[in-house]
């Protein structure tokens, strides 16, 4: 199968590429190295022998994108191409409604003029809000609290309309919650430009002497030990989410819609704790203020996943910790290049 794949080259792309090409498949990747480096093409060779098909440009370019279309057979898309980080959404929305929303329907006018009518989309946790309970369910209510979370929120519901007027896709909204961990290699991760945003990789920053110690925001939560609580999944479990999809329902019409996440809760006290104990590093930490728009605890209901794509997360707490760790030591600043 050739599958399409935007954002190919960041974290979760990558990873995908990965499971895609160990299981026979043939991605496409396509990115715009807003957030990535072209090392990580090399890096990819390195694990699976053979370097992936890849044309850098931006999706919202239409003429870049059709000439890919004209270019290459795709039989389907998986589309990550995005940005991601919620407090620079609130200093820059009309970026990332560009960006995300644009880009998904300039993605997805290309893909109905050339005929492909299957899609699988990140989503995100987010979209739940400050969800009334734990864990979540597919059907809860959906609440956008910042500019990011928005423009995942208005790609769903412009994918739900679109896929009503047009029956005979198939698009899925695949809701990921906390992805963390690396490649079991050490030779792809998360590389994140600037400081971390994200609890992993601030502290696998810290552990590796780029940051001198973590900030916990809040103690004070209504949790066992007043922490944050989020369900981290790792990202070859995500990865292989998408294939579960891939196989049961891209050939399916219809609306689907699944969290991928492992159903369990750890707080940020708790990760640190594990990850001290993978690395062997203290990891330093200071309590300070709670993150605005932070909520206290956040874990998937994975059921339907699980009955629907024989899917479920296999990847142990452990695992997400060393895997970082290794990635994060042989690569302490990160890919090479530009
Ligand atoms: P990432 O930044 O590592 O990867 C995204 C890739 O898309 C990058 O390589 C970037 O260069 C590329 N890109 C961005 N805009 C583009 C454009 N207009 N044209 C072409 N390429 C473009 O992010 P990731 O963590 O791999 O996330 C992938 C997707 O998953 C995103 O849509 C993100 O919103 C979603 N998601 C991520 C998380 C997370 O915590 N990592 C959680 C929930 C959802
Ligand atoms: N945290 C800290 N210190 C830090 C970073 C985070 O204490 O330096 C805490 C947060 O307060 C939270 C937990 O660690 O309790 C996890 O925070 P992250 O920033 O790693 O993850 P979030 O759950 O806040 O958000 C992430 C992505 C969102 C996505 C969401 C659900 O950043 O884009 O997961 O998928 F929407």
């Amino acid at each position: 199968m050739n599958v399409l794949v935007t954002g190919g080259l960041g974290y979760i792309g990558s990873h995908t590429c990965v499971q895609l090409i160990e299981a026979g498949m043939n991605p496409i990747l396509i990115d715009n190295l807003h957030n990535s480096k072209l090392a990580v093409l090399e890096r990819i060779e390195k694990l699976v022998g053979t370097c992936p098909i890849f044309h850098q440009g931006d999706i919202r370019n239409k003429v870049f994108l059709f000439s890919v279309f004209a270019r290459e057979k795709i039989d389907t898309v998986i589309h990550f191409a995005g940005l991601k980080a919620v407090g620079e959404s609130v200093e820059k929305p009309l970026e990332y409604y560009d960006n995300n929303v644009n880009g998904t329907l300039v993605l997805m006018d290309t893909m109905r003029n050339a005929g492909i009518t299957s899609i699988i989309i990140s989503s995100s946790a987010t979209v739940y809000g400050d969800s009334a309970s734990v864990p979540i369910r597919e059907d809860f209510p959906t609440f956008a609290t910042n500019p990011y979370g928005r423009s995942k929120l208005m790609v769903e519901e412009c994918l739900t309309d679109f896929q009503k007027a047009n029956p005979g896709w198939s698009i899925t909204l695949l809701r990921y919650f906390n992805p963390v961990g690396s490649h079991k290699s050490g030779e792809i991760g998360e590389d994140p430009q600037g400081v971390p945003n994200n609890l992993m990789p601030y502290i696998s920053q810290v552990a590796v002497g780029r940051r001198k110690y973590l900030s916990v925001f809040g103690d004070d939560y209504p949790t066992p030990d007043g922490s944050g609580i989020r369900d981290y999944i790792h990202v070859v479990d995500l990865a292989n989410g998408h294939l579960a999809a891939l196989r049961k329902v891209s050939t399916m019409s219809g609306l689907h819609i699944y969290n991928l996440g492992t159903g369990d809760g750890t707080s940020v006290f708790e990760m640190v704790a594990a990850f001290s104990k993978a690395s062997g590093k203290e990891i330093a930490y200071k309590v300070a203020l709670r993150r605005l728009g932070d909520i206290a605890e956040c874990w998937a209901d994975p059921t339907k996943a699980y009955v629907e794509l024989g899917w479920e997360a296999t990847h142990s707490l452990d695992d997400m910790v060393m895997d970082t760790w290794r990635w994060q030591s042989n690569n302490p600043s990160g890919y090479p290049g530009n």
